[in-house]
C-alpha cells in the first residue's frame, strides 16, 4: 500500500523523466518538476517541446523509459489505476460520442465515475451551465464546432470531481471571449480545490492564470518560477523619459549618477532610455535626482520586460526580444 500524501507533500512530482520515441527522438529528456496543491501551474513550450508526451505520462496513457512521478501522493507508474481516481484529463478520457447529446455525453461519463443517474444529472447540468453550453447541450456533439467540442471534453474531465485536472492546451482554438469564460471556469475550479496544471502556447494564459510556470524546449524544463521572477532572469527595468533640449545635458549626467548607468538618446522619439536596476525605486531615484536640479521630465515610463520577452529569449529562436513599450 503506498502511504498516504503528507499534507506539505508536492501535489505533482516528476523526478528526472526520459522518454524516447523510436531511435533518437527524446520527446523527454530529463524532467523535474514539483508544486503544490491548490494552484495552476503552466507549462509553456514551443511545438515539439514535449508537453504533451509530459502529460501523457502523468495521465498513465504513457510509459517514460525511465524516471518517476507521483500526482496526488500516488506513483502514476507503480499504480496507474489508482492514480486515475484522483485526475481528469481534458480531451482524452472523455471519448465523447458524436451521437448523444453533449448533456447524455457528461451525464455518462459521470455514471461510469459512480455517481447516481440524479447526482450525475445535476452535476452535468452545473458543469454545462459553467462551461456555456447548456443552450447546446440537447444537440448531439456532432453539430458542435471544434470550440464547443474543446468545452464539452473540458466539462467530461470535470464530472469525475478530479483533484488534479490536466489541460492540454485547453484554450487553443477558442476565440477570445470563450477563452475569457475558460479562464474564469478553471479560477473557480482551483478556487473549490482543483489543482490544475495546463500547457499552453499562449503566454498571457500563463501570465494571467498561473501561480508557477515551466518553461519546456527539447524535452527539458529550461526555466521554471512565477512569472515575475521569469520576467527578472532577462534584467531589470528600463526607464525611459523625455527632457527638454537645453536641459539634456544635465539631464544625462544626472541620470547617470543617480542609476549607476550610461542614458543613451534615442534620436528618433528625443527620449532617454537607462536600465532601472530596482524598478520602482530607481523611478523614484531618478525623478528625485531630476526635480532636485530643477528638470522636470516628460513622458515617463517604466519598461517591464514581458514574458514574451522571456518566452523568445529562453526557446532560442531566432527573433531577438524587444522591449515592449
Ligand atoms: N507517438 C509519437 N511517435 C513519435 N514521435 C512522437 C510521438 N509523439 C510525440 N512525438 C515527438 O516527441 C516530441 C515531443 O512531442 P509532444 O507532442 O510532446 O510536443 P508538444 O510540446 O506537445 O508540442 P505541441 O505544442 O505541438 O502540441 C516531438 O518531437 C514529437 O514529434
Ligand atoms: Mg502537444
Amino acid at each position: 500500500m503506498p502511504t498516504p500524501p503528507h499534507p506539505q507533500d508536492p501535489i505533482v512530482e516528476v523526478h528526472d523523466l526520459v522518454h524516447t520515441f523510436g531511435r533518437d527522438i527524446r520527446a523527454l529528456d530529463g524532467v523535474s518538476l514539483a508544486f503544490d496543491a491548490g494552484m495552476v501551474y503552466a507549462l509553456l513550450g514551443p511545438n515539439g517541446a514535449g508537453k504533451t508526451t509530459l502529460i501523457r505520462v502523468l495521465a498513465t496513457l504513457l510509459r517514460p523509459d525511465s524516471g518517476s512521478a507521483q500526482v496526488a501522493g500516488v506513483d502514476v507508474l507503480a499504480h496507474p489505476t489508482r492514480a486515475r481516481t484522483r485526475i481528469g484529463l481534458a480531451g482524452q478520457f472523455a471519448a465523447v460520442d458524436d451521437y448523444l447529446t453533449g448533456r447524455e455525453n457528461v451525464r455518462m461519463i459521470g455514471r461510469l465515475y459512480g455517481l447516481s443517474g440524479a447526482e450525475a444529472k445535476r452535476r452535468a447540468d452545473d458543469i454545462l451551465e459553467g462551461i456555456g453550453l447548456t443552450d447546446a447541450a440537447s444537440r448531439a456533439v456532432k453539430t458542435y464546432s471544434g470550440g464547443m467540442r474543446r468545452r464539452l471534453d473540458l466539462a467530461a474531465s470535470l464530472v469525475g470531481r478530479p483533484q488534479v485536472l490536466f489541460l492540454d492546451e485547453p484554450t487553443t482554438g477558442i476565440d477570445p471571449r470563450n477563452r475569457a469564460d475558460l479562464w474564469t471556469l478553471i479560477r473557480q475550479l482551483v478556487d473549490d480545490g482543483t489543482t490544475v496544471l495546463l500547457t499552453t502556447q499562449y503566454l498571457e494564459e500563463a501570465d494571467r492564470l498561473a501561480e508557477r510556470i515551466g518553461v519546456i524546449d527539447h524535452g527539458r524544463i529550461i526555466s521554471e518560477g512565477t512569472s515575475d521572477e521569469l520576467k527578472d532572469t532577462l534584467g531589470g527595468a528600463m526607464l525611459e523619459l523625455s527632457v527638454e533640449p537645453e536641459h539634456r545635458e544635465a539631464a544625462q549626467g544626472l541620470l547617470r549618477d543617480a542609476l549607476g548607468d550610461e542614458p543613451v538618446l534615442d534620436p528618433e522619439t528625443e527620449r532617454f532610455r537607462v536600465t532601472a536596476p530596482d524598478g520602482t525605486r530607481s523611478l523614484l531615484v531618478a525623478i528625485r535626482a531630476l526635480d532636485a536640479a530643477g528638470i522636470e521630465p516628460d513622458d515617463v515610463r517604466l519598461i517591464k520586460p514581458t514574458l514574451d520577452d522571456v518566452f523568445l529569449q529562453l526557446t532560442d529562436t531566432d527573433v531577438q526580444p524587444e522591449v515592449a513599450s
